[in-house]
């Protein structure tokens, strides 16, 4: 049996989502989005986090930032420091300050400014004692160096190589951060440097079937005992199940559209 802790997170509403541009193999602004339906996804991910007993503090959206609700991007935040992020592409790059206004406001006062591009969450994953993070299509490899210098924490670097999982979260998801052992991954994203790490690093960790993870099956959030995830990434279930996790499915196909879920939706605010 596992142990939850309660969290504390920040959401976007997708008050203005859209797919107007195409930054992710997963973007087609041809295929329209139902906005009232991405508004209503969304919603009840927030419903079903509080129900769990944590914490979801809300971002104001902005009109001229259609991805802003995927919140995970603007910032990693470890022990009440916040690492800002540079985002890759410039149609991203408002989201950054609004985070950091947001954080300003709310009693943040260790704010770092990245120098190097760096992609927040999206890029880095927290275990009790590392921080892993990835490269290859966002977050610079000088973006890690920086983080570790700024975090203090020893940060892995991992190599994406294909597309589709731009970001690590889309390919590999921290189970459990009270540990260093629990995590699920996808191999095939990564390099096979990468993938011989990961081996090493996390023998008994749940590895993830193709299907499961073009269903965005590791865009997961876990509190140690609840896994939030796409429900489309159903063979993921039984193996969490396996080692004691409480596999909780989401349905925000909308927000699949724009290359994102659950984990993209949630930026952890660990202070
Ligand atoms: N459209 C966004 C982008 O391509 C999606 C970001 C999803 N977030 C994530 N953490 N993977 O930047």
């Amino acid at each position: 049996m596992r142990t939850a802790s309660a969290r504390r997170y920040l959401m976007c509403p997708p008050a203005h989502f859209a797919v107007t541009y195409s930054i992710n193999p997963w973007m087609d602004p041809a295929k329209p989005v139902d906005l009232q339906l991405a508004l209503a996804q969304w919603e009840d991910l927030v419903a079903r986090q509080r129900s769990l007993g944590h914490t979801v503090e809300l971002l104001e959206p902005d009109p001229a930032l259609p991805d802003m609700v995927f919140a995970a991007n603007g910032a990693l935040v470890v022990d009440g420091r916040v690492l800002g992020a540079r985002f890759a592409y410039p149609q991203r790059s408002g989201e950054a300050t609004a985070q950091r206004r947001w954080f300003r406001a709310h009693g943040f006062t260790d704010y770092h400014l990245p120098e190097h591009v760096n992609e927040g969450e999206g890029d880095f994953a927290v275990t009790r004692s590392w921080i892993l993070a990835g490269r290859g299509f966002r977050s610079s490899p000088e973006s890690h160096a920086e983080a570790q210098e700024y975090l203090g924490r020893p940060v892995i670097g991992l190599d994406l190589v294909d597309p589709r999982f731009y970001h690590l979260d889309t390919a590999l998801c921290v189970l459990d951060d009270s540990t260093d052992t629990d995590v699920m991954y996808y191999p095939a994203a990564f390099s096979p440097g990468s993938r011989d790490v990961l081996a090493r690093l996390f023998p008994d960790a749940v590895l993830a079937a193709e299907e499961d993870a073009l269903a965005l099956g590791l865009n997961a959030v876990s509190d140690g005992r609840h896994v939030l995830l796409p429900q489309g990434a159903a063979g993921l279930a039984a193996p969490l199940r396996a080692r004691g996790f409480e596999p909780i499915p989401m349905d925000l196909t909308e927000l699949l559209k724009g290359g994102g879920s659950v984990k993209c939706c949630t930026l952890e605010l660990r202070d």
